[in-house]
């Protein structure tokens, strides 16, 4: 496995590598989730890219880029096991040197439900993406459905500027609880931790809602929302019901829908989201 400390260097290897590449962008601290991402790249590229980039300008000024968990080495070494070719950990000099002036803003998607909570997020999230696409040049990137709504704003964004890969969207992978897996879980203590199932209880509930029969989304939220307020630890950042490719809040389920939320446990901000079959 090589490991490029900087966009030049990766660039060579690049070059030395010309067919089929997969790509996994991550913020590192890895876990299943992420490398369930890694697994499909490697069945699918004659060569798999990983990149670990905990990018400052996707955090607003009170969010925990700095709290951000880092473990460089045990990523390498989970890496390694998973047969990953190469791996970027570029500096944040080196992506973004004095003088940085360039950015990517998709719209509409980005409005609704993080966009609104966290403004900047997308900006940040699209501009490092679009930079780390050139500097790989992969065949196939590969997301989480976990976020969806940044897997939509990558894929609006390679659609809205031509850009020559393939998007591919991989399922949450979650603990034996149901909670999604999230480098953020670590800041979780025992207590929280427990609380933190009230996620996904409300998406079940949403889910088993909508196959019994139930299409209106505004009594959804509602129950959803009475599932995680009965958890003290619990504080909604929002509820939605929404179309599952515009995001738009529905209040009847008559199209593709997802269901998605953001909670905070204590100090912890925790996403997930179901969509709705
Ligand atoms: P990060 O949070 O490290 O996530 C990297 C990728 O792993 C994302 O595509 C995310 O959706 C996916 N992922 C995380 N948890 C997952 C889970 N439980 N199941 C399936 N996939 C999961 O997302 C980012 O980093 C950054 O915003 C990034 C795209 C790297 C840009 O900086």
């Amino acid at each position: 496995m090589e490991i490029a400390q900087t966009i030049a260097e990766f660039k060579s290897w690049r070059k030395r590598n010309l067919g089929s590449v997969g790509f996994v962008p991550t913020m590192g601290y890895l876990h299943e989730g992420h490398l369930i991402l890694v697994r499909q790249a490697r069945e699918e590229n004659s060569k798999v890219s990983v990149s670990i980039f905990v990018n400052p300008t996707q955090f607003g000024p009170s969010e925990d880029f700095k709290a951000y968990p880092r473990d460089t080495e045990r990523d390498l070494a989970l890496l390694e096991k998973e047969q990953v070719d190469v791996v970027l950990i570029p500096s944040a000099e080196d992506m973004y040197p004095q003088g940085y002036n360039t950015w990517v803003e998709v719209e509409k998607t980005t409005e609704r439900l993080e966009g609104s909570h966290r403004p900047g997020h997308f900006k940040g999230v699209a501009t490092v993406v679009a930079k780390l696409f050139n500097i790989v040049e992969p065949t196939k990137a590969y997301f989480g459905q976990k976020d969806a709504q940044q897997a939509l704003v990558i894929k609006k964004m390679v659609a809205d500027l031509n850009m020559n890969l393939e998007v591919i969207v991989v399922p949450t992978v979650r603990e034996s609880d149901g909670l999604a897996m999230s480098s953020r879980n670590i800041y979780l203590n025992p207590q929280e931790r427990q609380a933190a199932t009230v996620l996904h209880k409300a998406l079940n509930q949403a889910q088993q809602l909508l196959q019994k029969g139930e299409k209106d989304a505004e009594l959804i939220r509602q129950v959803m929302t009475s599932i995680i307020t009965k958890e003290p630890l619990a504080a909604i950042d929002y509820v939605s019901i929404a179309d599952a490719q515009t995001l738009e809040e529905l209040s009847q389920i008559d199209r593709p829908a997802i269901a998605s939320l953001a909670v905070r446990i204590g100090k912890t901000r925790l996403i997930d989201n179901t969509l709705l079959t």
